[in-house]
């Protein structure tokens, strides 16, 4: 089984109304201006699109943050752009804190349209945590990101999510791959506290223990893996696509128990 990950493409706008600047939208426009637009150029987006649809990949993970602050027209850019990935039907997309930014009507339709167009359809945000079974393992989405206040960047796992993931994976057959938006495992908590994810003690034991076998996040740029141990087992950010122009690949061999993991730099030429 090979499977494609990628995190934090962050398209971004200026802002669609003049209500934008009463919450939280306004740091992100901000950041947008000033810093994202030439970070993440939506373009290299599209080579790693055109880069997973010739990979021959049985499932590709989208672990969140593909707009700035969750605007309708940021979701239309991004949309546009992960279209036919979404069409093979083998594209798992979780939302990440930018795209659930703030509590706004029309930003909130933006995102539930998204996440059932890039899903297929076949579950509903309000459907997570959910199991989608692969011949040779078992992967579980689950939500982490919800609307904060001004300065954080934080995550929450709902001790619901929690407790119906342990009991998903209760009666283990085969290997479990957790994809979320954020790392359960923290490197540096105290310098990482506005970006930390809260009630992931259960998850990250579960990880610890083997119970998960592979935990797939996003949220931080710089792609990097942690805590790997027999068969490649651990957690692996992905880094941002359209920052570092990287993907993530695993292969899953069933005969040796193994997850194989390579970083794919395709940038140079966009
Ligand atoms: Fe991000
Ligand atoms: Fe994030």
């Amino acid at each position: 089984m090979k499977i494609l990950h990628f995190s934090d493409s962050h398209a971004g706008a200026p802002a669609e109304e003049w209500s934008a600047y009463l919450d939280k939208r306004w740091v992100g426009i901000f950041n947008y201006w000033f810093r994202r637009r030439f970070q993440h150029n939506q373009k290299v987006l599209s080579k790693a699109v055109s880069i997973m649809l010739e990979s021959g990949a049985d499932l590709f993970v989208c672990s969140g943050d593909i707009t700035s602050t969750g605007q309708p027209s940021e979701f239309r850019i991004a949309l546009d752009i992960l279209r036919p990935l979404a069409e093979t039907r083998k594209l798992l997309y979780i939302p990440g804190n930018h795209d659930f930014y703030v509590f706004d009507a029309k930003c909130n339709a933006a995102m539930r349209d998204a996440f059932a167009e890039l899903n297929g359809g076949r579950f509903s945000i309000s459907d997570l945590p959910v199991r989608i079974p692969f011949p040779e393992c078992d992967i579980i989405a689950v939500n982490e990101s919800w609307p904060g206040n001004l300065i954080s960047s934080c995550g929450y796992l709902m001790k619901r999510d929690s407790d119906t993931i342990a009991r998903m994976i209760k009666t283990k057959t085969r290997p479990v791959i957790l994809a979320g938006h954020y790392p359960l495992i923290e490197e540096k908590p105290i310098m990482r506290i506005r970006h930390r994810l809260w009630g992931q003690e259960k998850l990250l034991d579960m990880l610890r223990s083997g119970a998960i076998d592979i935990s797939l996040c996003g949220h931080v740029h710089k792609p990097y893996s942690i805590g790997t141990g027999e068969g490649g087992r651990g957690e692996y950010c992905a880094g941002s696509v359209t920052k570092m122009a990287v993907l993530s690949e695993f292969t899953y061999d069933p005969a040796k128990d193994v997850f194989a993991h390579r970083t794919i730099k395709f940038g140079g030429s966009v």
